[in-house]
């Protein structure tokens, strides 16, 4: 923990030494990508070496040397040890480190278009979602659309799978019963509302935050998906997992635009066609890995049960009209659902 806070200090002083000086982190922009030139790549993420998103995060960086012959060399830092999603966005943008997975909830704070894609009732699958992130017709301009005044390129996504909502005491069932208990959410306005349309009362916390926060019952809840619960150990004190089912949440590979767009353009080809590919690997590992999570924990004592599904639906109903505002978003939703209906119905 000392230590983490101790690189995040000196993480965040150089890049408020260097902010806005394009070319920090050790990277010569006008060389990158030339022979005889190796590029060093930081990947913040805030996982365990548990999680599917490290093993795919390594694997992609193995990928990336080989298809360069070693001119981008990529390491993962795992753990929030470069800090936690909203700091590593920051020092991204500030050139501090290349590259990190933010969650959808942190990009909807900087543009709200990004809400889109991170509201409950957009996807009902996984595969609906990952053929929407491999769709530029679709979310090409959104994915764009932080370059120049963020300095934030965003690659592409990992799934989040289903999020569900669990708790220190009480077995959940139905939205009644979770009034009156304090649900961590992920720090976003619409994150903040679906917990209380779906009954609860919702309390924005970093995900390094969590665990503690359960076992000093400063929460009495959190909702996330089952991978989560087993890696960050929060099944070690939550007991209670209620299936609601309630969202299909997303990570983004999000990366240094400058140093993004500095590459020879065959060098961005090959990011982009390899990220491509890590959103199928890490997919396959994710399926795998959620039902062991379940296993793991279902083994340590916490108990699983189904919830009142068309409660919780018909409670999220009215987030889509208090939060998808413009003729965009309205626009970019419905081309979604298009390709989601496509799906389901050849399903
Ligand atoms: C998931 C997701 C993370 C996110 C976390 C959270 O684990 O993959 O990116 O930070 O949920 O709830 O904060």
């Amino acid at each position: 923990m000392k230590f983490k806070k101790a690189l995040l200090a000196m993480v965040g002083a150089l890049s408020l030494l260097l902010s806005g000086c394009a070319g920090y982190g050790g990277i010569k922009l006008d060389s990158v990508g030339d022979e005889g030139t190796v590029t060093y790549l930081k990947i913040a993420l805030n996982q365990t070496e548990e999680h599917p998103s490290y093993k795919a995060l390594e694997k992609f960086g193995e990928e990336i040397a080989s298809a360069t012959d070693g001119r981008y060399q990529i390491e993962v830092f795992p753990n929030e040890q470069l800090g936690s999603q909203q700091e590593v966005l920051q020092l991204v943008k500030n050139g501090a480190i290349e590259m990190a997975i933010v969650s959808g909830t942190q990009l909807e704070n900087v543009n709200l278009d990004f809400r889109v894609l991170n509201m409950p009732t957009t996807f009902t699958s996984i595969e609906q979602q990952i053929a929407v992130l491999k769709d530029s017709s679709i979310v090409g301009d959104l994915f764009h659309s932080l370059e120049e005044t963020e300095n934030i390129a965003v690659l592409g996504g990992y799934t989040q799978g289903s999020r569900h909502v669990y708790t220190t005491d009480k077995k959940i069932e139905k939205p009644e019963d979770l009034k009156g208990l304090k649900i961590r959410v992920q720090e976003s306005d619409m994150n903040i509302r679906m917990v209380e349309l779906m009954g609860g009362s919702a309390t924005p916390l970093s995900y390094g935050e969590v665990y503690s926060a359960l076992q000093a019952g400063v929460i009495d809840g959190a909702e996330n998906n089952a991978v989560s619960y087993n890696t960050a150990k929060h099944m070690e004190v939550a007991k209670h997992f209620a299936n609601t089912n309630h969202l299909i949440g997303l990570d983004y590979m999000i990366m240094r635009a400058d140093l993004l767009n500095a590459m020879p353009e065959a060098d961005r080809e090959v990011f982009y066609q390899l990220w491509n590919d890590s959103m199928d690997y890490h997919t396959q590992l994710w399926n795998e890995y959620t039902q062991e999570s379940i296993d793991i924990a279902l083994a340590q004592g916490s108990e699983f049960n189904d919830v009142d599904s068309q409660a919780f639906f018909d409670a999220l109903a009215p987030i889509k009209d208090e939060f998808l505002t413009t003729d965009y978003q309205l626009a970019l939703y419905d081309k979604i659902r298009a390709v989601a209906d496509k799906m389901e119905g050849g399903k």
